[in-house]
């Protein structure tokens, strides 16, 4: 049985606070493939590694994540002593280590993570196959795919593989992002038939692990990568 790529979820979510360089860390020591992140743009442009639209539930602040500067983010703590980290530093914290999986989750992330993604691309030790970048909001897949049609862009869904299918194809998608409450072994082979990869979230309980390699899906992401 093939092996699915072993994805990080937010780092490793179930061992250190999510999306944390610290948890970034934690996920490359538990030997993951990639490692999937959320990010956010502040009000002063940079681009977050943050889940929420808010800042109450991970960290001491409060409010919009874009709201802020990056001045007034870089202040807060996450559980008592992590920071929120810049895209830019994950970067450098995995180059050569592993692949990424950036999902634009806020508004507007779509123009800054290309450029970033761009620059790592050029100027330093990464390539197009290192990166996907997936998202919920089909405007900002649309705006990658814009801009640079070469980067592999992962198509999220938690309702529906045919819609998540149809996108795919408009807008090149490498992969589909299922939920695990939408996946069925039919729908992975139909997705690998049509091309794409189909990577699984988030599966964190071992029986439901088992089950999606048997269903033959290129990877999981997990909050457990140790798990995999
Ligand atoms: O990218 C997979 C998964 O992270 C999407 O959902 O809410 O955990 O960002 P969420
Ligand atoms: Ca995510």
């Amino acid at each position: 049985m093939k092996q699915p790529l072993k994805i990080g979820h937010r780092g490793a979510k179930g061992h250190l606070a999510e999306n944390t360089l610290e948890s970034i860390q934690k996920a490359l020591e538990l030997g993951v493939g990639a490692i999937e992140l959320d990010v956010h743009r502040c009000r002063t442009g940079e681009l977050v590694v943050i889940h929420d639209f808010t800042l109450d539930r991970t960290t001491n602040g409060e409010g919009e994540v874009a709201g802020k500067t990056l001045e007034e983010l870089r202040a807060l703590k996450i559980e008592g002593k992590f920071k929120i980290p810049l895209l830019k530093e994950v970067l450098d914290l995995i180059e050569g280590k592993c692949r990424i999986n950036i999902e634009l989750k806020g508004s507007h992330t779509a123009p800054g993570t290309c450029e970033i993604i761009r620059d790592y691309l050029k100027n330093r030790n990464w390539s197009y196959e290192d990166f996907i970048v997936s998202s919920f909001q089909k405007n900002e897949l649309f705006e990658v795919y814009g801009i640079d049609p070469n980067i592999p862009i992962g198509i999220l869904s938690k309702a529906s593989f045919p819609e998540a299918i149809e996108l795919g194809k408009l807008v090149k998608a490498k992969a589909i992002h299922p939920s695990i409450g939408i996946i069925t072994r039919a729908n992975v082979k139909l997705s690998q038939q049509q091309g794409f990869l189909v990577n699984v979230w988030t599966v964190n309980d071992p029986e439901a692990i088992q089950r999606m390699k048997n269903f033959g899906v290129d990877g999981i992401i997990s909050d457990y990568p140790d798990l995999l």
